[in-house]
């Protein structure tokens, strides 16, 4: 009766203790084909901070709106210089993944849709020195928004995507906060043989097990799987030329 007891309170506690994810989603980069392939496949989900007011603002005008050929309000010809925190939670205090660093100019002369022009590199886990091109026409007022990603470095190399973007809150002084879900194919070498120097494989799952392998104390098996392919090579070209040379 006693171990009924237990066992009903050890499940009903399972049952209520929220998942890891609901309480801080850590997890902000995500591997959708951990099971490799030719291309790597990458969920990113984070939070854009653009903070243009106080003390030490993250977006500063560096160009004043154009007085003439415009409407009061499209601010046309702006431009802003940025490096806005990315963060996992719409809460600035939340865990920084990396940064915007670029600019945002005022494109339109009616309404107010802006040009981005920025590098989202990021700084946590796996992801630490990659890095994201992102630019495009931004309509800032909409709802839902859409970014074409148009490279990357690092695990990103060559990389092309798409950032669904939606504005969660934004106050008087301007200060806005925008939530990014990015979507990336970028082509395998970039976490593989190719990996810029000092760097080995991504392993497949989540940031930390990658974080984890990534270890310079465990080896890994795709860049011994690269010096295998090296010298096969080697010994292929040799054997083509020696039979050249012997006929
Ligand atoms: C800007 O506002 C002023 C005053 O309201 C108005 O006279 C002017 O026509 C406006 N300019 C444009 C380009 O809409
Ligand atoms: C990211 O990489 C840089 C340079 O290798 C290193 O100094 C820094 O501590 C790393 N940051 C994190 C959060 O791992
Ligand atoms: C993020 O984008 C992906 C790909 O477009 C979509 O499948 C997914 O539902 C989005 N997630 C959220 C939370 O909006
Ligand atoms: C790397 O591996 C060593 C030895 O297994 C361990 O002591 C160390 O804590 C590991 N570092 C990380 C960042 O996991």
């Amino acid at each position: 009766m006693a171990r009924l007891f237990l066992a009903i309170l050890i499940i009903s506690m399972a049952a209520t203790t929220p998942p890891a994810q609901a309480q801080a989603p850590t997890n902000w980069a995500k591997r959708l084909n951990p099971g490799g392939g030719p291309e790597s496949i990458t969920n990113l989900q984070f939070y854009f901070h653009d903070i243009p007011s106080g003390q030490n603002p993250s977006a500063v005008q560096i160009v004043k709106p154009a007085t003439a050929g415009t409407s009061n309000n499209s601010f046309f010809g702006m431009v802003m210089m940025t490096d806005d925190a990315l963060t996992v939670a719409a809460d600035a205090g939340s865990k920084l993944v990396g940064r915007a660093q670029g600019m945002y100019t005022f494109a339109s002369q009616s309404d107010l849709t802006v040009l981005m022009a920025m590098s989202f590199g990021f700084t946590d886990g796996p992801y630490n020195g990659s890095s994201l091109v992102i630019v495009g026409r931004n309509p800032i007022l909409e709802t839902d928004r859409e970014l074409p990603v148009l490279g990357g470095t690092g695990r990103f190399r060559m990389a092309r995507g798409y950032a669904l973007v939606k504005t969660v809150s934004a106050d008087a002084k301007g200060n806005v906060v925008v939530y990014y879900n990015v979507t990336v194919h970028a082509p395998a070498f970039g976490d593989a043989v190719h990996a810029p120097v000092g760097e080995q494989a991504m392993p497949a799952g989540s940031p930390t097990a990658a974080a984890n392998a990534l270890n310079s104390s465990s080896s890994s098996p795709v860049i011994i799987r690269g010096n295998r392919r090296w010298m096969v090579s080697v010994v292929v070209a040799f054997a083509a030329f020696k039979l050249c040379f012997a006929v």
